[in-house]
């Protein structure tokens, strides 16, 4: 089959929201920290009413009513997730609650896991059963969904909740390109989730970041060379990240994306630094990727600026939902995807590419990248994340915290019935009605 790419898009974030000015104030750090240091505005926030389930079900059964499509003709469902609610049964089979009644129950794929990594890697697979002598015609769907919640401290406010799923086919608008996927994994103990009953990670927040550039500088590079090989108009010429059209990345907190736009330039600096351009930050190529490279803030900054004119038009834009709900963890990356395509015309996007690049720690990493080959009218006028974006509620900081104590104690009780208001929910919400004395969960729809 021909362009298999992404055929439809569908996002889920949580209905109530935080605003991160008010609780930089409420947490007693500096003015400007969360908003500015780490670029987030606001932070979307999940009571006792959602899980990992609920989520899910929400945006799978979205995608298939706003995209009609009959549940008989999914071929393929994978749920990419770093949420345990059951050590064994997969989300996957819960989502199979909406194919059943169609009688469709032949459906491979199954949750993949591995922090902010899953929903990319389930993309791969998904990608790699329609190219496969395995498919059958029919459609794959990959739901990449989180909720992100940190225990009081530092990382607390780069929490956050979403659901993307990615419909995936052939004859797409957005064609996944061939031949260029880039990927890094190494053993790192930079975020984790050790403790079965918690929802919180374990996490060293700075040592993660620097992992995250790390991947970077791994992942681009080696995208760059299968690029400039497969595609590149000069063999000898390695591409540049200023040659991709759009870049989108893994969102824990909007700034360490601008780091990351700014890293993949000083690696196009060191492959080739005799070029003029680099005249004005020429100084810097003496670290070349040396452990001080990771650490040097004169080097950061100078890159952030060199940068700053691209970034704002070919990152930014992509970065609307990840600034106003915050870090998403598996779904981060696709709500990128999907703000993207939600918000720029056809005019903007035609025969453009677009790089991706998704971290997970641990450590998964990848790089890649789509063109845009067709209309995606059918993607802004079903996402329309902007818009939606203004219908949530907004809740004290202390409503915040109150919120996430709520989910602390009773996130893994049997026999409970949840007493989140489910008022302000979007209409086909999916939200947990009760958990019963097995353990059982039942969901009621809104
Ligand atoms: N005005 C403007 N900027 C400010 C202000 C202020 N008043 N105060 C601080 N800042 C800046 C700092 O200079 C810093 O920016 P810089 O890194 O560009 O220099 C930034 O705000 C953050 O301040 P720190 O003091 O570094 O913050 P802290 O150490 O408290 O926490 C951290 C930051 C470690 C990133 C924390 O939020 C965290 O642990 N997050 C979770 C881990 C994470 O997301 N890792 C990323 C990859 S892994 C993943 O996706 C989960």
């Amino acid at each position: 089959p021909a362009n298999i790419g992404i055929l439809g898009l569908e996002y889920y974030f949580p209905s109530k929201f935080v605003d991160q000015a008010e609780l930089e104030q409420f947490d007693g750090v500096s003015a400007g920290k969360y908003t500015i240091g780490l670029g987030q505005t606001q932070m979307g926030v999940c009571d006792d009413r959602e899980d990992i389930n609920s989520i899910s079900l929400t945006v799978v059964k979205n995608l298939l009513e706003k995209h009609n499509i009959d549940p008989k003709d999914v071929g393929f469902l994978e749920v990419g997730t770093e949420t345990i609610i059951d050590k064994s049964k997969a989300v996957k089979t819960v989502l199979m609650s909406l194919f059943e009644e169609s009688g469709n129950h032949d459906v491979e794929g199954i949750d993949t896991k591995n922090a902010c990594y899953g929903g990319t890697a389930s993309v791969f697979h998904a990608v790699n059963w329609v190219e496969s002598s395995s498919w059958d015609g029919r459609y794959a769907i990959v739901v990449s969904a989180d909720i992100a919640a940190y225990a009081e401290g530092p990382a607390r406010p780069t929490g956050g909740a979403g659901a993307v799923a990615i419909l995936i086919g052939p004859n797409a608008p957005v064609v996944f390109d061939q031949g260029v996927r880039s990927t890094h994994m190494n053993h790192l103990w930079d975020f984790y989730k050790p403790e079965l009953g918690s929802e919180y990670p374990t996490v060293d927040g700075h040592f993660s970041n620097t992992c995250y550039i790390r991947s970077v500088d791994a992942c681009y590079s080696l995208f760059a060379k299968k690029f400039t090989k497969r595609y590149g108009a000069n063999p000898d010429k390695l591409i540049k990240s200023q040659d991709l059209d759009h870049c989108v990345f893994h969102a824990p907190n909007c700034k360490l994306v601008q780091k990351a736009y700014g890293r993949m330039a000083y690696n196009d600096m060191l492959q080739d630094p005799e070029n003029e351009d680099y005249a004005p930050i020429k100084e810097y190529l003496k670290f070349g990727l040396s452990e001080e490279s990771y650490y040097d803030k004169g080097l950061e900054r100078a890159m952030m600026q060199f940068t700053k004119a691209d970034y704002q038009k070919k990152v930014l834009p992509s970065l609307y939902a990840s600034t106003n709900v915050g870090n998403m963890y598996t779904a981060s990356v696709w709500a990128c995807v999907s703000t993207l395509f939600s918000e720029t015309s056809d005019e903007e996007l035609l025969n453009k590419r677009v790089g991706i690049y998704s971290y997970g720690s641990g450590s998964a990493a990848s790089f890649f990248s789509v063109k845009v080959v067709g209309s995606t009218e059918k993607f802004r006028e079903t996402l329309q994340i902007k818009k939606r974006l203004t219908e949530r509620t907004k809740i004290a900081p202390q409503e915040f915290v109150n919120l996430l104590k709520l989910r602390e104690e009773t996130g893994h009780l049997k026999n409970y019935n949840p007493v989140g208001d489910v008022s302000d929910m979007p209409k086909g919400t999916y939200y947990l009605e009760r958990v019963d004395e097995k353990f059982r969960r039942h969901y009621l729809r809104a």
